[in-house]
């Protein structure tokens, strides 16, 4: 080796002869290797703990009429009428956007009126008449307020248009010729992401009477 050859060691020492010893490559991927460790631990523990849970939690029979079906089922005492809709009776139309009261994805009706079913316990529907969006159809053929639906071009992603639906059938119920205001309240708890709001107004005011009802 030539004088002019780079000697790592010796460059270390002369530009910070008094720093401290920085830990090896090694030591640092031992150190964060039990980091991840430890952290997978604590995950892997979270589904057994859920289980044991799952094993304790309290049931209760209850008696539902989903789009006029009897449904006689043992549900857990803290499942959403969100979860015995879509796990329990696999009516997966009903969407869980953000499982907290604020989206109305998952608007259903209960004995007429238009509920969020993630904040509902499937309990409090004992003896209740459940409407969700795959009652709207009869025999393949689509309520005038689908078919609006579909001709106003109101779903864009389409997570929303069930809840849509649902608080739209409620309107239709009630105020069977609603004006773009009154629709427009009523669906105040119903947000798209896509932000089609325009077009779901449409829909809703053209199949009151004298659109397409
Ligand atoms: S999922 Fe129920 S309000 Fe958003
Ligand atoms: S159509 Fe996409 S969220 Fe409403």
């Amino acid at each position: 080796m030539n004088s002019d050859s780079f000697d790592p060691e010796a460059e270390k020492q002369a530009v910070a002869p008094d720093a401290p010893e920085s830990p090896s490559r090694r030591e640092f991927l031992e150190t964060t290797g039990a980091t991840v460790a430890a952290s997978t631990v604590v995950s892997f523990a979270t589904p057994a703990m859920a289980q044991s849970a799952d094993t304790a939690a309290p049931r209760t029979a209850i008696s539902v009429s989903v789009n006029g079906v009897r449904h006689e089922v043992e549900v857990e005492d803290r499942w959403t009428l969100a979860e015995l809709l879509r796990d329990a009776i696999g009516l997966t139309g009903t969407k869980i956007g953000c499982d907290r009261s604020e989206c109305g994805a998952c608007t259903v009706l209960m004995n007429g009126a238009p509920v969020y079913s993630c904040s509902q316990l499937a309990v409090w529907a004992d003896g209740a008449e459940i409407r969700t969006v795959e009652g709207l159809a009869r025999n393949g053929e689509l309520t005038p307020l689908q078919q609006a639906f579909v001709d106003n071009n109101a779903p864009q992603c389409g997570f929303c248009t069930s809840g849509q639906l649902m608080s739209a059938t409620a309107l239709l119920a009630a105020n069977p010729s609603p004006t773009a205001d009154e629709a427009r309240a009523a669906l105040v708890g119903n947000l798209c992401r896509c932000s089609n709001y325009n077009a779901i107004v449409e829909a809703v005011v053209a199949a009151g009477e004298g659109g397409v009802a």
